[in-house]
């Protein structure tokens, strides 16, 4: 799937960057073309005046001067061979020619640019020559330049420009390949990853699923067979798996609804009174798992930051504790104030974390024991949450731990300084 959109990509590239080389060539050439053009008529039309400048009468009869002066008698000009002059008779006959290029007889047009093709390619330009006295027709003067000079510089650049842009086209190829590697990896991860996400979403549906098929099979297929509390123990098991659902939608649409975490409500609270409510809330959990959860808080910072969020992002950090740490054990919440950021650590006794591991369990669905985990009621989606809302509150979470000894999860949050927005670290 990705070689074809990076060859297509690849070729697009190059399509437009091919386009855009190929307008800018041919109106360089173009431009070049008419303004060579231009020039070489111009010379012809300033060659042809010098030439009947060089025309003189006296009492009726022509003479001429020996040499043709451009301009008032500076340059002499001298016609080798690419170029001609003619002075012709008022009836149209030849009386004398100067230069080397070779021109075809052919009648007068006066006045006008012409191109000769035979017996060479030549631009020829005529026109009369009056008695500047008495406005009486002389005769006439016919003058031509060769075009080879012209067309050989074109030529020449004709070449160049082809191989240049079979230069830039090669090397515009390597780099669009480069690009589109360097474009597509990314996407190539991402695309790898929400393929993962997908698959661990649809593999975390599929346990309530069955649970709530096997039920309802079982009570259509023999339903007079079943007891009161066989019916009723059914109907509890397919309400857990609703529940599992329900709780992993929600925790789904959390993580994927990233502005509105993003965006918190938020607003001046006092950490220590979030942590000590549910601190409380928790001590049922744990002294069902005979744990010694704690609380210590040596400040009482202030942070900005939505209260609902903000417990969950904890309360995911104590059910973890509680869940991983064999009975027993002990749970231990420390609230402190350091600088700009209030850090609360939650430390437990616990299994701990292989050092491997530590820089996965923010992953989305990641567990480090998937069928143990199952049994525990998350869906692993918790300390991703933790994360993002973290994150979103200008902060971030980290984690150290030893295996078989226990782990410590420090959240770190920017203290409220009177202001109305803390830094935001967009994750
Ligand atoms: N306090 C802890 N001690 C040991 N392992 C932990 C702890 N907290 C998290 N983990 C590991 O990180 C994984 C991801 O945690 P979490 O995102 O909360 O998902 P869940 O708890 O649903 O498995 C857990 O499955 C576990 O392997
Ligand atoms: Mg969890």
């Amino acid at each position: 799937m990705f070689s074809v959109l990076e060859k297509r990509l690849l070729w697009n590239n190059l399509a437009v960057l091919g386009g855009i080389l190929l307008i800018f060539t041919v109106s360089v050439y173009v431009l070049f073309a008419q303004s060579t053009a231009r020039q070489l008529d111009e010379r012809l039309v300033l060659l042809a005046r010098a030439v009947s400048l060089s025309v003189e009468s006296e009492d009726g009869k022509i003479q001429f001067n020996e040499s043709i002066y451009l301009g008032r008698g500076q340059e002499r000009v001298v016609l080798g061979e690419d170029a001609t002059a003619q002075w012709l008779t008022s009836a149209g006959q030849v009386m004398r020619s100067q230069g080397h290029l070779p021109l075809e007889n052919k009648p007068l047009q006066l006045n006008r640019l012409l191109t000769q093709e035979r017996p060479s390619r030549a631009r020829i330009y005529s026109e009369s020559v009056h008695d500047p006295e008495n406005g009486k027709l002389l005769g006439y003067v016919r003058v031509a330049l060769a075009l080879a000079t012209q067309e050989n510089t074109l030529n020449r650049l004709r070449w160049g420009l082809a191989g240049g842009v079979t230069l830039a086209l090669t090397l515009a190829t390597l780099g669009s390949f480069w690009l589109t590697r360097q474009a597509m990896r990314p996407a190539e991860a991402g695309y790898q990853r929400l393929q993962q996400f997908t698959a661990d979403a649809s593999h975390e549906l599929r346990s309530p699923l069955t649970a709530i098929k096997l039920n309802t099979d079982n009570a259509l297929r023999h339903p007079e067979q079943l007891s009161m509390a066989e019916i009723q123990d059914s109907f509890a098991q397919i309400q857990d798996a609703a529940d599992q659902m329900t709780h992993l939608t929600e925790d789904l649409l959390l993580l994927a609804r990233a502005d509105e975490l993003s965006e918190p409500d938020l607003h001046a609270l006092s950490l220590d009174k979030l942590l000590a409510e549910l601190v409380i809330e928790m001590q049922g959990l744990a002294q069902g798992k005979q744990l010694d959860l704690s609380y210590q808080a040596e400040a009482a910072p202030t942070v900005l930051g939505d209260t609902h969020q903000l417990k969950r992002l904890f309360r995911n950090l104590l059910q973890n504790a509680v869940y991983y740490t064999p009975p027993l054990g002990q749970v231990t919440v420390m609230l402190q104030a350091r600088e700009h950021y209030a850090l609360v650590s939650v430390t437990d006794t616990g299994i701990g974390i292989a050092p491997e591991h530590c820089e996965r369990v923010f992953d989305r669905f990641w567990r480090a024991d998937k069928a143990r985990s199952r049994h525990s009621g998350g869906n692993g989606l918790g300390l991703a949450i933790a994360q993002r809302i973290a994150g979103s509150h200008g902060g971030d979470i980290s984690v150290t731990s030893q295996e078989n000894e226990g782990s410590s999860f420090m959240v770190k949050l920017p203290l409220w300084e009177g202001g109305t927005r803390p830094r935001q670290l967009k994750r």
